[in-house]
Order: C-alpha cells, then sequence, then structure tokens
C-alpha cells in the first residue's frame, strides 16, 4: 500500500514518491526552475521517514542539507581528516539522504572532492538507501559543474523534471512580469 503525499505534481511523480517514501533506495534527481516544488517534494518524502519531522544534521534515519548547508558544515570540519571522514560516514550511513538546490554555488575543488566522495559512496549503498538531490540545474549544467562521473550517479536512478510556473509568485502573473521583464522598471521614473 502506498501512503499518498501531500503535493499536487504530476501523477508520475506523486506515485513514484509514494512508493519511494515507504522503502527509500536509489537515486532521485528532482529539477526544474526556481519555485517548481522540489524542496517541497523532497521535504514531503523526508517528513515520512523522519521521526522528529525536521531538517536534522545528526539524525541517523533521515538527513536533509541543502548544498550551502552542507558546504558550512564541511568547511568547519575540514581541518581535520579525521572529522571529515566522520561527516562523510554519518552521511553516508543515513537511511535517506536529501542534498536539496545542488549547484546553487559553484563549488570548491575541495568541496566538490568532498561532493564526489558522498555521492559515490551513496551510489554503493544504493540498494539500501535513499538519496535525493534537487537542483535548478539542467543535465547539461550540471555536467559542466560537476562533472560526468557525479552525474552519472546522480541519475543512476529516477529522473524528474518539475514544471510549471514559481509557486512563489502564487498566480500574481503581474508582479512576475514585471520582474522578469527587461524593459519595465517600475517604481523609478527616468
Ligand atoms: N505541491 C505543492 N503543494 C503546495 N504548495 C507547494 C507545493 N510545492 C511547492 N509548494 C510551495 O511553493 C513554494 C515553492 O516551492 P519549493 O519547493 O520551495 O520550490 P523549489 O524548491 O522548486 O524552488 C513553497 O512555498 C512551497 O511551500
Ligand atoms: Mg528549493
Amino acid at each position: 500500500m502506498s501512503i499518498l503525499l501531500n503535493i499536487q505534481q504530476d501523477e508520475d511523480v506523486i506515485n513514484f514518491l509514494s512508493e519511494y517514501a515507504q522503502n527509500p533506495r536509489g537515486f532521485v534527481l528532482l529539477s526544474g526552475k526556481n519555485g517548481t516544488g522540489k524542496s517541497y517534494a523532497a521535504m514531503q518524502v523526508y517528513n515520512c521517514i523522519s521521526p522528529f519531522k525536521l531538517p536534522a544534521y545528526d539524525n541517523e534515519i533521515a538527513i536533509f542539507l541543502n548544498q550551502a548547508d552542507l558546504n558550512m558544515k564541511w568547511s568547519l570540519e575540514i581541518s581535520k581528516w579525521s572529522q571529515t571522514i566522520s561527516l562523510l560516514t554519518e552521511l553516508k550511513n543515513t537511511r535517506l539522504l536529501v542534498i536539496d538546490d545542488l549547484g546553487t554555488r559553484t563549488p570548491t575543488d575541495a568541496f566538490m572532492d568532498f561532493l564526489y566522495a558522498l555521492v559515490d559512496a551513496r551510489y554503493e549503498e544504493r540498494r539500501k538507501k535513499g538519496t535525493i538531490i534537487t537542483t535548478n540545474l539542467t543535465g547539461k549544467d550540471m555536467r559542466e559543474k560537476f562533472g560526468d562521473a557525479f552525474v552519472s550517479r546522480a541519475a543512476s536512478g529516477q529522473c524528474f523534471r518539475l514544471e510549471g510556473q514559481d509557486r512563489r509568485f502564487n498566480g500574481r502573473k503581474t508582479a512576475q512580469d514585471a520582474l522578469e521583464s527587461q524593459n519595465k522598471v517600475i517604481g523609478i521614473s527616468r
């Protein structure tokens, strides 16, 4: 029996994630523009299996981090090799790992090495553990930024591209047009 997630997305996405949340295994890559509901969908899966229902850093069952959180946490721990290894082990061992908003910044080479090691470790565990990655990047941009070896692991499971308007504009079409128009400058007299 599958649980229904409280999301309104394509039926394919809902059906897949509802099943996945029962027993997360393998990679799920959710891509799409800002506001298409990627983080929301990933959080719904996380909430299904996290006993605390909150983002957590040291939770054995599920960990939800965005790339900036991960970078910060990693930066704090690289001063000692053993701490880097224990961070990697913690993130490798968790039952469900969500890496939200991958690619919002360009990683340094050293952080890229850490991310690659993490994705590789999660790939090795893919039959027992689930990894969800959300990103605004297209496949091509992800390859350019993170390399082929990273993408072949990150995209080794299900990949969904979420479409639609930015939900944060909530139907405020004029606001969105004003923001995105190159020509109109609102509120500034010229
Ligand atoms: N399926 C949904 N049902 C209701 N609200 C949603 C849904 N998906 C997203 N939202 C809301 O829309 C906004 C943008 O969603 P978010 O997941 O943050 O987008 P993204 O991560 O793709 O930029 C958030 O305020 C979120 O709560
Ligand atoms: Mg997001």
